[in-house]
């Protein structure tokens, strides 16, 4: 017989979701089991968001010093040290992740640090013990998802083994050209690689705006790289020398590594959710308004639950679930106003609705869209950098869709989920005053011109 705990929660999977339910669900005096068989943080710490957002930054500060002439300044970038690079990375991720543990300590949450598998609806066996709560917890996250046929190696790797590369490839493939694609050809762009991507649908980051792919596609062919959309990949081959991917159209590429980023697959399987009946739709978890699977008592949260697959989401459903639990009636989560952020060079950011999906949900002539260029933007030129913020809006209503381009704009979707969330229209954004120069202003300019008095344009 296994010991028996027993908790109001438990929490199967200790990252974005997972923590952030636990952590709620003591301040609100629940008493809460969180299982992790890895590290606090879960991928959004250890393998996604900030170890990548660390990478970029390095990438920055080499573009930075390479083009420094340009801002007068005289400086030469000799090389990159890429196990510096990481030991930077790994800084600060070893930093959060302290921090972490220590809230997790103060919040009272009872962290088992160990496998936990699902027995019944209120029990999660982890290192020989039952952990019983009336309510459980499903958060589990997600995994790089491989392609049938192609071996992961040295060279075929996923954006997990690209974390810790020691070494800039020359020549590097990126198969996927949604967001790890793309940031990643990014950073080893940045650092010196010839970089090739490789997207089976027509489009880069195909879930944006199309004005936001060409512009993104259009930054990348000028900064050398190369972009094959609609692309089909036939073969792979890799030897000790090099990898070489063979398309549909008779083309074939070579290159040290090919990185395989086509999404992201749910950790559904193998953990006792089979016996237990959850349904799962293609593997991920199906469930209700409140986040409540097929079996009542059972909750699921982040990468698992069809949808985005952002920290964020997962932090506001971890909020949520445990809210919902403590009886406190919260708001339901609005997916369409969860903020999206492309950390490459240059960054795309959006929130709500593409001008193609707002077509789709009012009828094309329910919307109007307007496109702000950061060319008239103080800020912008003074980074230099090309962009645009575009609005999607409804016909004598609301502002439906913000869209944004350029190198820092992902800071001002924190503007643009307000304006969207708040169901702002033109006229009450056009009347606030921004910061000058800031690029904040750009999105200003914009709502200026959609409440007809457009500043710095042509009339
Ligand atoms: P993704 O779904 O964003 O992109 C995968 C891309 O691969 C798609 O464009 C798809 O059309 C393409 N693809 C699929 N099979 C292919 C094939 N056989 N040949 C060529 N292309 C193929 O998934 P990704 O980039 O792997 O990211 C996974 C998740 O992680 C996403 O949900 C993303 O939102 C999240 N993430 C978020 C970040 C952020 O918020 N900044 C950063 C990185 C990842």
């Amino acid at each position: 017989m296994a010991d028996v705990r027993e908790f109001d929660l438990v929490v199967l999977g200790g990252g974005s979701g997972g923590y952030s339910c636990a952590f709620r669900a003591t301040q609100l005096g629940l008493s809460v089991a969180l299982i992790e068989e890895a590290q606090l943080g879960g991928t959004c710490l250890h393998r996604g968001c900030i170890p990548t957002k660390a990478l970029l930054h390095s990438a920055e500060v080499a573009d930075v010093t390479r083009d420094a002439a340009k801002f007068g300044i005289e400086a030469e970038l000799v090389g990159v040290n890429m196990p510096a690079v990481l030991r930077y990375k790994d800084a600060v991720i070893g930093r959060l992740h302290k921090g972490l543990e220590g809230l997790a300590k103060a919040r009272r949450v009872e962290l088992v640090r160990a496998s936990g598998s699902v027995l019944d609806a209120q029990t999660v066996r982890a290192g020989g013990v039952d952990y019983r709560g009336r309510h459980l917890v499903l958060a589990t996250g997600s995994f790089a998802r491989g392609l049938p046929g192609i071996e992961t190696s040295d060279r075929v790797i996923t954006s997990d083994q690209a974390l810790s590369l020691d070494y800039v490839p020359n020549r590097a493939i990126v198969l996927g050209g949604g967001v790890i694609g793309v940031e990643f050809a990014s950073i080893w762009r940045s650092l010196g690689a010839e970089v090739r991507i490789v997207e089976a649908l027509p489009r880069l980051i195909p879930a944006e705006d199309e004005a936001c792919s060409r512009a993104l596609e259009r930054a990348f062919r000028k900064r050398g790289i190369s972009t094959t959309t609609g692309a089909q990949v036939t073969a792979v081959r890799q030897s000790d020398a090099e990898v070489v991917v063979e398309l549909a159209n008779g083309h074939s590429l070579t290159g040290d590594v090919l990185l395989v980023a086509v999404g992201r697959g749910p950790r559904t399987s193998g953990i006792g959710l089979e016996s237990l009946g959850v349904t799962l739709n293609r593997g991920f978890v199906v469930v209700d308004a409140h986040l409540q699977t097929s079996v009542p008592g059972v909750f699921a949260v982040g990468d698992i639950v069809p949808g985005l697959q952002l920290a964020h989401r997962s932090f506001a459903q971890g909020i949520y679930v445990a809210e919902h639990i403590a009886g406190l009636n919260p708001a339901p989560l609005d997916e369409d106003g969860i903020p999206r952020v492309t950390y490459s060079d240059p960054e795309v950011a959006s929130v709500g609705l593409t001008e193609l999906r707002a077509a789709e949900r009012f009828d094309a002539d329910q919307i109007e869209t307007y496109e702000y260029n950061l060319g008239g933007n103080g800020k912008s030129q003074i980074l230099g950098t090309a962009g645009f913020v575009k609005l999607v809006r409804r016909k004598g209503g609301p502002v439906v869709g913000v869209h944004l381009v350029g190198q820092r704009m992902g800071e001002l979707i924190g503007e643009g989920q307000l304006i969207v969330n708040w169901e702002a229209e033109p006229m009450d954004v056009a009347h606030l005053i921004h910061a000058h120069p800031s690029q904040a202003e750009a999105l200003g300019e914009a709502h200026l011109a959609l409440a007809g008095k457009p500043l710095h344009v042509h009339d």
